[in-house]
């Protein structure tokens, strides 16, 4: 009997043909539609392995049924979706998709910082709505990159990717993290401070940051009320680890200058949000990590993570 594997979420067929003989593969037929809960939860209990999407939540619920399941393909870095620990005591393999992607998401999250910087998608909006009568000195002017103070929290790879970038712009460059990483240090020239340290001196505060249980709501009320009044905060690691209502009011209060974010608490983030209602936000719909060369790389991975893991063999990437 082949193994039976499902797919969370389209994706196209030229990336499963090489598995075709030896798997019988079910997929949610949408590409731009979360799977239907009993539908993944149908497929689970019958399921050797799943490759699941960041949307799809691989907890308790699903685990107590998915009497077959091997392993779970998670086609993200972050795995804050799925209950690995208890994946872990039922010999459930789960893998995630770290390295492939991280030059791709530290470019995003320059892009957003200097698009948030710059104002660039406000300035693109105004030219568009006709609104631009003259050149003026201060018209949509916006504040320096190159020599200022960024301060990067979580110094996993894509922060130290993060770090390489703004080493090429010439910034001073902060970071926190859990342990201290001397070699990187080293290599980049980056400097460990204390997360209070990092919030009160940096010109743009960056979260590199996974959502964990000590990381939920880490920025809130009291970390922007000591950022600088100049501050611009990026977001590309998870929504929750923002407190988004102490966000708005931050924003709102020029207590900070402007954010930038790619990550919401809950995506996709509702249209009429009060975020989305202030010129100083520039949102992405979590693309930090959406480029064909990466998105292909990615899949490729999670595929390869559940032929690894079918054939009895350690995955390529194992989540720890
Ligand atoms: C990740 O990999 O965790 C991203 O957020 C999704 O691309």
């Amino acid at each position: 009997m082949k193994p039976k594997i499902y797919i969370s979420r389209k994706i196209p067929s030229r990336f499963i043909e090489p598995y075709k003989d030896s798997w019988t593969i079910e997929m949610w037929p949408e590409e731009d539609e979360v799977v239907e809960r009993d539908v993944l939860l149908k497929h689970a209990r019958e399921a050797d392995a799943l490759f699941t999407t960041l949307t799809e939540k691989v907890d308790r619920e699903l685990l107590d049924q998915a009497v077959n399941l091997k392993g779970v393909a998670n086609l993200a870095v972050g795995y804050d979706n799925i209950d690995v620990e208890y994946a872990r005591e039922k010999g459930i393999v789960v893998t995630n998709t770290p390295d492939v992607l991280t030059d791709t998401t530290a470019d995003l999250t320059f892009a957003l910082l200097m698009a948030t910087a710059r104002r660039i998608v406000e300035a693109e909006a105004f030219i568009r709505s006709g609104r631009w009568t003259t050149w003026t000195p201060f018209l949509m002017a916006g504040a320096d990159i190159h020599h200022k103070t960024i301060g990067i929290v979580g110094m996993g790879r894509i922060g130290e990717a993060v770090a390489r970038r703004a080493r090429g712009f010439e910034m001073n460059v902060l970071y926190h993290n859990r342990s201290r990483k001397e070699e990187v240090e080293n290599n980049l020239g980056v400097q460990y401070v204390s997360f209070d340290e990092l919030i009160r001196t940096a010109d743009f505060v960056v979260s590199m940051t996974p959502l964990t249980k000590e990381t939920e709501h880490m920025f809130d009320d009291s970390v922007f009320k000591k950022m600088k009044s100049s501050a611009i905060f990026i977001n590309t690691s998870r929504g929750g680890v923002v407190n988004e209502e102490d966000l708005y009011q931050a924003l709102k209060n020029h207590d900070i200058q402007a954010a930038g974010l790619d990550v919401f608490r809950n995506e996709p983030i509702a249209e009429n949000h009060p975020l989305l209602k202030l010129d100083n936000v520039t949102a992405l719909p979590h693309i930090g990590s959406a480029t064909y060369e990466t998105r292909s790389k990615m899949i490729e991975l999670c595929l390869k993570n559940i032929d690894h893991i079918l054939k009895g063999e350690e995955p390529v990437t194992p989540v720890q």
